[in-house]
């Protein structure tokens, strides 16, 4: 069987990497793929990036089953295309994954189905906007509407910062069409979690939880990053809360979604906020996996991905029954000097080790030129360390790290805190 994963980050390479795990697997296609998914034999790159491209593609190879990696193609409504032809694809629809590419869509979705949320308003008028601001006080968040490659959103800790980023977005229209909108709402305090479920418009299969680390520098200082760690699983998430969560958000927005006439597909991702007291709230939707979160999920898969996928596509879900490796995985990323402003381009790596029981590397941006291997993007590789306890996955990480050399690289030492720091 041919399979077909699209995209080219840590996510891509961590999905190919395990879909290629199964006995049934002739060839995984990665387009267009990395440096990594290059190296690997089991693995090939395609340089198609064009959804209705990537269809007829599909179609010549008879590819069995596709899967989608980011956002942009799944907003650009390659599901649609796909389906259209009457290939097997699993993702959103365009409609469906406006739960993430419109943020005004999805909190007017999550107020319409009384799924617990941060208090907002959204403004296209400047004054408007300002005006909020000033009726509501900092800190208070500002978001762009649209997709912003996590550049969109503005924590303002003060009101100065808020009205400035409003400026930004609606007046200098940096952000462009994506910020020609915004959502202003309410700040929350507490606790981040990533809740991925796996959705086939009716049944719902949770993966498993795990925690990112958006900010580049240690002890979580320094500027928002697409995410510069990640462990699974996330100890915050107790089963109590699990159930919590699948009640009061999960479950809801499956079934909000089809009341509103649009079955949901694909992986749902919800960004919680956990207070204090335990209560969670949806920072955000995405409709696709989360990267670095991917990593370490895919690190303690045990189960059969591509059976996994058959079913997503087939709508058959509530007869699989998926197996975790017990140990904790923890996802080191290591960026590029001048990430995330201005990623340098072009670095030599060296050092990688190959895969061990305790220890797996994935590309993110790199590629192979005459054999050698370079960075091409800014967040370069994900290191992920498997072991019995928080510390010992952070130790087999780590290792690793050690390991691999590039110019300027840049890595947090503190992947993993909040899992080291809590009481059992
Ligand atoms: N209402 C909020 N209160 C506090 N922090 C927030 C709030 N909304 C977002 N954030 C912070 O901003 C980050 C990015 O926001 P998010 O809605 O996830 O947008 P995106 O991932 O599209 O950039 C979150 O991970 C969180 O750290
Ligand atoms: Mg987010």
């Amino acid at each position: 069987m041919k399979i077909l994963v699209v995209g080219s980050g840590g996510r891509e390479h961590a999905l190919a990497w395990k879909l290629a795990q199964s006995e049934r697997v002739q060839t995984i296609f990665v387009a267009p793929g990395n440096g990594g998914t290059a190296t690997d034999a089991r693995l090939k790159n395609i340089a198609i990036s064009d959804p209705a491209a990537l269809a007829d593609f599909a179609e010549q190879e008879h590819i069995a089953l596709t899967v989608v990696g980011p956002e942009v193609p799944l907003a650009a409504g390659i599901v649609n295309i796909f389906r259209a032809r009457g290939l097997k694809i699993f993702g959103p629809t365009k409609e469906a994954a406006q739960l993430e590419s419109s943020k005004d869509f999805a909190k007017s979705f999550m107020q319409r189905h009384h799924i617990p949320t941060a208090e907002y308003q959204t403004f296209a008028d400047l004054q408007a906007a300002h005006a909020y601001i000033d009726a509501k006080g900092a800190p208070i968040v500002i978001k762009a509407d649209g997709l912003a490659a996590g550049k969109g959103v503005v924590v303002a800790m003060d009101l100065h910062e808020a009205h400035a980023a409003v400026d930004m977005m609606l007046s200098d229209n940096k952000l462009g069409d994506a910020g020609a909108r915004v959502v202003i709402e309410e700040f929350l305090a507490g606790e981040e979690a990533s809740f991925i479920v796996m959705v086939d418009g009716k049944h719902i299969l949770p993966l498993a939880t795990s925690q990112d680390h958006k900010r580049l520098l240690d002890q979580d200082a320094g500027p928002n990053t697409g995410g510069m760690g990640a462990y699974s699983p996330a100890p915050i998430v107790t089963p109590q809360l699990h159930a919590r969560v699948m009640r009061e958000i999960i479950v809801p927005t499956v079934q909000g979604m089809a009341k509103d006439g649009i079955v949901f597909t694909g992986f749902l991702y919800a960004g919680l906020m956990i207070d204090d007291h335990g209560n969670p709230k949806t920072l955000e939707f995405n409709c696709r996996m989360g990267d670095p979160e991917t990593q370490p999920i895919m690190a303690r898969l045990k189960t059969d991905l591509v059976q996994v996928m058959e079913h997503a596509v087939n709508g058959t879900l509530d007869s699989v029954e998926l197996e975790w490796d017990r140990r904790t995985a923890m996802g080191v990323v290591m960026a590029a000097a001048g990430y995330p402003d201005a990623p340098r381009k072009g670095d030599v790596i060296s050092g990688i080790p190959p895969e061990t029981a305790d220890s797996v590397t994935f590309h993110a941006g790199t590629s192979l030129n005459d054999k050698t291997l370079h960075s091409s993007g800014g967040r370069v590789l994900c290191v992920v360390g498997l072991g019995d306890t928080v510390k010992l996955a952070q130790k087999h990480a780590y290792d690793v790290v050690e390991k691999i050399h590039f110019d300027g690289a840049q890595y947090r030492r503190d992947i993993g805190w909040r899992a080291l720091n809590r009481k059992h």
